[in-house]
């Protein structure tokens, strides 16, 4: 059956289908993402961080020690201690954690789902930051609930624009949110975290208006130089907070292995949910890589390759870019996040950014509503350090020649 015959049944699809599927987004990130130009685009690592060769040690070791178990329903003894790992993780970053907490997941992506299925109803309002992660804000749609995005600045969440916010809907009767869904460290796409002192106070707030708050944060161990906040979930007295991760950054994303930390009584109801799915075998591998320290060994490597781009990007970005252009300056994980001079519009310059040899995701791509026209994320996670000055080049020759009349005062 060809395509166009198909399209005949597409009154089949669910009406939340119907209604988000037509995605023009996703046609702009098709055509980035075949470009042949530097991908400052994509949040992927870079192939060289991949533990290949360890994987196929630990995979032996596996099939070696556990036999046919490794590969039967449920897994053998390794996937059944990976909880314990994650759980003494946890706990090395101050969060109270038993295993009896830990939900294990294909992934953040696939934690976020989760937690969606089971809190959100059609209507609800989930709170965002704006910008926030694509990945999250599709999900939502998912879920036909109404995203409101809050205010950001460059220590994260807006905490006090958001009290005020939440205090003027309790006022006028309007609806609060259910869920509050946050990339604390290292935030795709801005690349800023939230001060310590916000995520106090986020974890009042949570308690005095009633609704939880969702942590992402696959970046979190991710950090190049200063000092870690606490997680949120450390924080929260409460339960209310729930904490999403994933092994995509520290490991590779294509290991699909992630996890929850949420309240056990929770935690029921994520396993509930999502029986049947699990991919034990994978989850095995995982706990026997990360024996012996290695998984810390290689967070440790991960670190020095990905400040090295940062940097590069960073010292690149000053050299090369025209005034009037603002950028953020990340502590760690894989993003920063360019304000470009006023006329700019980061979605109408792509393709010509294309043209000179350089990929970025426009700003615009991040937010629920309007915003970000000026933006763009740049990632510096899966380029070479010489491709990244290349990328930055090329970006500088596109911006200037969108902004003639900047270039008359320079
Ligand atoms: C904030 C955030 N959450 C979740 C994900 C996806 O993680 P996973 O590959 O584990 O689904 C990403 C990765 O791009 C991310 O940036």
């Amino acid at each position: 059956m060809n395509g166009s015959e198909s399209d005949d049944l597409d009154h089949l699809f669910s009406e939340t289908v119907r209604e988000t599927m037509d995605g023009s987004v996703y046609g702009a990130w098709r055509s980035i993402r075949d470009a042949e130009a530097v991908p400052l685009s994509f949040g992927f690592p870079y192939p060289e961080s991949f533990p290949n060769g360890e994987l196929v040690s630990a995979a032996e070791s596996l099939f070696e020690y556990e036999g046919d178990r490794a590969l039967q329903y449920g897994g053998g003894e390794y996937a059944d201690t990976l909880p314990e790992v994650i759980a003494e993780q946890a706990r090395d970053r101050g969060i109270d954690c038993t295993t009896a907490q830990i939900h294990l997941t294909n992934g953040a992506t696939n934690a976020i789902d989760t937690v969606c299925q089971t809190f959100l109803d059609p209507g609800d309002a989930v709170f965002v930051e704006a910008p926030t992660f694509m990945g999250a804000l599709r999900l939502f749609r998912n879920y036909d609930v109404d995203v409101e995005g809050c205010e950001m600045d460059t220590e994260g969440l807006d905490v006090a624009a958001l009290a005020d916010e939440l205090a003027a809907r309790e006022a006028a009767g309007a609806a609060l949110p259910k869920l509050l869904y946050t990339v604390p460290n290292f935030h795709n796409p801005t690349g800023v975290t939230l001060s310590a002192d916000r995520r106090r106070r986020l974890c009042e707030l949570a308690e005095t208006y009633d609704f939880l708050v969702l942590e992402d944060d696959p970046y979190g161990q991710l950090r190049y130089e200063g000092a870690e906040p606490p997680p949120i979930r450390a924080l929260d007295d409460a339960g209310r907070v729930i904490r999403a991760n994933t092994f995509s950054k520290t490991i590779a994303p294509g290991v699909r292995t992630g996890w929850i930390i949420a309240e056990e009584s929770f935690v029921e109801q994520f396993d509930r949910i999502n029986a049947g799915g699990e991919p034990s075998y994978t989850r095995g591998l995982i706990a026997r890589y990360a024996e012996d320290g290695r998984l810390d060994r290689a967070i440790e490597e991960l670190r020095a390759g990905y400040s090295e781009r940062r940097d590069r990007m960073l010292e690149s970005l000053a050299e090369r870019m025209p005034p009037g252009t603002w950028w953020s300056e990340p502590e760690g994980g894989f993003f920063v996040w360019v304000e470009f001079p006023e006329g700019v519009d980061a979605e109408a310059m792509l393709p010509a950014a294309i043209d000179e040899g350089v990929t970025y995701l426009p700003g615009s791509f991040f937010y629920a509503d309007d915003g970000g026209t000026r933006n763009a994320r740049l990632s510096f996670s899966h380029a070479s350090p010489a491709e990244i000055d290349e990328g930055i080049a090329a970006l500088a020759t596109a911006v200037r020649a969108e902004t003639p009349a900047l270039e008359a005062d320079d």
